[in-house]
């Protein structure tokens, strides 16, 4: 990406999130109330992603980060992990494309090893059919762990420090920030989590150090671009000290 951004939040106080991530909980409940398999509640869940994508543009967050796949999630029921990765596909197919035209810019977060060769092929083509205008730079973690993350960065760092490439007086914070997944990506403001639990499930940990939690019990499949506007208006009556008085 063109402009460097700092990896460390440097006291925005700005009403309107910069940086919104969200983990889309509550899937295999909404399906579970209507008496659908859980695979149901994740497709109704991939098709939210598009509207909140949209309000986050017309409110004018700039960053959308949401958690689709977990390492953890491998543990899941293989018939669930296969209906969540072919929604990569749909996803492209279907709601990229047409968020492209509206300048959505997509990164994805998280390893790519040990993903099906079709996910591979799905997230290659969609970061090469990016264009220039990024409205909003949504990120998808997908086998992504935030704890796998941050070893990776520290082997990368390691890497550079043993070739003599760079100075141990030189490992800042900003400098590991660099070598994460979200290199050119702000940290978070606003984290939310649907489905009411009160977890980080290993959700971007080095990002989060100083957003602010928004949790709401409305499950993922229901979450509209006004509960989403509730979020940012709670949000914006924060006061954000980053450690300050
Ligand atoms: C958590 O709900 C949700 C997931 C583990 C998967 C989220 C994936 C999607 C919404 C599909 C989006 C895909 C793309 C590529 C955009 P849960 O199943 O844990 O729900 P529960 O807590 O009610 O059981």
């Amino acid at each position: 990406m063109s402009e460097p951004i700092p990896a460390v939040s440097q006291g925005d106080t700005n009403p309107i999130p910069r940086h919104i991530a969200i983990v889309m909980d509550g899937n295999g409940r909404w399906a579970h109330e209507r008496g659908l398999p859980r695979t149901e509640g994740h497709r109704a869940g991939a098709r939210r992603v598009k509207e909140i994508a949209r309000t986050c543009m017309d409110i004018g967050v700039s960053y959308l980060t949401i958690y689709a796949f977990s390492k953890e999630n491998w543990k899941r029921p293989r018939a669930e992990i296969n209906t969540i990765m072919k929604l990569t596909d749909f996803f492209y197919r279907r709601e990229f494309r047409e968020l492209r035209n509206e300048g959505v810019y997509f990164v994805h977060l998280g390893d790519r090893r040990g993903l099906p060769r079709s996910v591979e092929k799905v997230l290659d083509s969609i970061e090469r059919d990016n264009t220039e205008k990024r409205n909003l730079v949504l990120s998808i973690a997908f086998n992504y762990s935030g704890r796998s993350e941050i070893v990776r960065a520290a082997r990368l760092v390691a890497e550079e420090a043993a070739r003599g490439a760079v100075r141990l007086q030189d490992i800042t914070e900003e400098y590991v920030g660099r070598h994460l997944y979200t290199s050119d990506i702000p940290d978070v403001d606003l984290f939310i989590r649907t489905g009411g639990e009160m977890r980080l499930s290993n959700f971007l940990l080095w990002q989060i150090a100083y957003a602010e939690i928004w949790v709401t019990d409305t499950l993922w499949p229901d979450f509209t671009g006004e509960v989403l506007k509730r979020a940012i208006d709670d949000f914006g009556k924060r006061e954000r000290r980053f450690g300050g008085v």
